[in-house]
């Protein structure tokens, strides 16, 4: 008896998925205190920086997005539940995707709140101040008004790594090697925005006469910044927590992270099959491209359980027709076509 009541509480611990501070990026935030998933730290932050919530918010909104882009075709497909913990309980363990998922969180709030200093939305900055680089030609203007990437940056280091910061761990503990994990991929994914930005120049003159150029750092487009951090995901290190509290490689046969890698702690679950307690809902039902040879192939997003075809009857437009003056004519014609779904 006390055993199956033991277990039902180890079951319990680990089913339960924390709220998130990601939970900012739903439409019903309302108010720092009651905001689900901040730490201490953040509710005080969010206190203070009432005008940079809007930016938290729709930061977390497109990491969200991204993330769903981003793995669309692959096993686990960034699903996210409805509740305030967002990713159900695969943040329960410091898998790659859960490194996946700081890095591209960090890289969100870094990215919305750079932008909104230079488009002047902010109290506590405006455009960037960053020096000119080097190697520009030395015609031209350095000083447009540029994407405030040193703030982004320093703005989100507090307020996403602060939760992190303002518990103490046992040195060496798995709680403290987890938060060493989340650090680390935080800073990795502040790292891709600033990596991916780029000196943008603009021409002015008499109709275009190029007599006078002006440059700026500008961000990428945050689509940009998501495929460097996939990139950075498919490349992941393995890593362990030592006894020093200090995270070393898991296999010295590789070469040590930079702080622009990725780095994860545990194994992640089997995508294939659903587990509750790791949120995987697995790949059964999922869409395949029965041709593609990759991840998206039927071979390998249905973990070689084969696949179900359906046809489908798809509309488009064609035999279209232009008509003086001016419009175009166009039939509706429908064309079957296989839908492949895994078993
Ligand atoms: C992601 O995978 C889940 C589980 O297989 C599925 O229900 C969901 O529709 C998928 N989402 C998208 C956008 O394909
Ligand atoms: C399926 O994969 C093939 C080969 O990679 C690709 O050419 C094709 O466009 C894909 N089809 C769809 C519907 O994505």
């Amino acid at each position: 008896m006390i055993t199956f009541l033991l277990l039902t509480i180890v079951i319990t611990v680990v089913h339960s998925s924390a709220p998130s501070w990601i939970n900012i990026g739903r439409a019903d935030f309302n108010g720092c205190k009651s905001a689900k998933g901040f730490s201490a730290g953040q509710i005080k932050l969010c206190q203070v920086y009432t005008d940079h919530i809007e930016g938290i918010a729709a930061g977390a909104s497109a990491g969200i997005v991204e993330c769903k882009h981003q793995f669309r075709n692959r096993r686990w497909n960034c699903s996210t539940v409805d509740d305030s913990s967002i990713f159900g309980p695969l943040n329960s363990i410091g898998s790659k995707e859960a490194a996946f998922i700081n890095a591209i969180m960090a890289a969100g709030v870094t990215h919305a709140i750079g932008r909104r200093c230079r488009d002047g939305q902010l109290s506590s900055c405006s455009c960037s101040r960053a020096g000119r680089p080097k190697d520009l030609h030395h015609q031209w203007i350095w000083g447009g008004c540029g994407d405030n990437l040193e703030y982004g940056y320093k703005f989100t280091q507090g307020f996403v790594d602060v939760r992190e910061r303002e518990r103490r761990y046992r040195r060496g503990s798995a709680e403290h090697a987890r938060a060493l994990m989340n650090l680390h991929n935080n800073e990795a994914g502040r790292r891709a925005v600033i990596k991916t930005s780029k000196v943008t120049c603009k021409c002015h003159g008499v109709s275009g006469s190029c007599s006078l150029i002006t440059c700026w750092q500008q961000l990428s487009t945050f689509r940009e910044v998501g495929d460097y951090i996939m990139d950075k995901y498919d490349g992941a290190t393995e890593v362990k927590v030592n006894l020093r509290g200090k995270l070393q490689i898991k296999d010295p046969r590789f070469g040590l992270p930079t702080p622009n890698d990725l780095i994860y702690i545990d194994e992640s679950p089997n995508y294939c099959v659903p587990n509750p307690v790791f949120g995987s809902l697995g790949t059964h039902g999922r869409v395949c491209n029965r041709t593609s040879q990759g991840m998206d192939g039927c071979n390998l997003l249905c973990c070689g359980r084969g696949y179900n075809t359906r046809k489908v009857s798809i509309g488009e437009r064609c035999d279209c027709t232009f008509h003086w003056c001016c419009y175009v004519k166009c039939n509706q014609c429908y064309k079957n076509v296989d839908i492949h779904s895994c078993k």
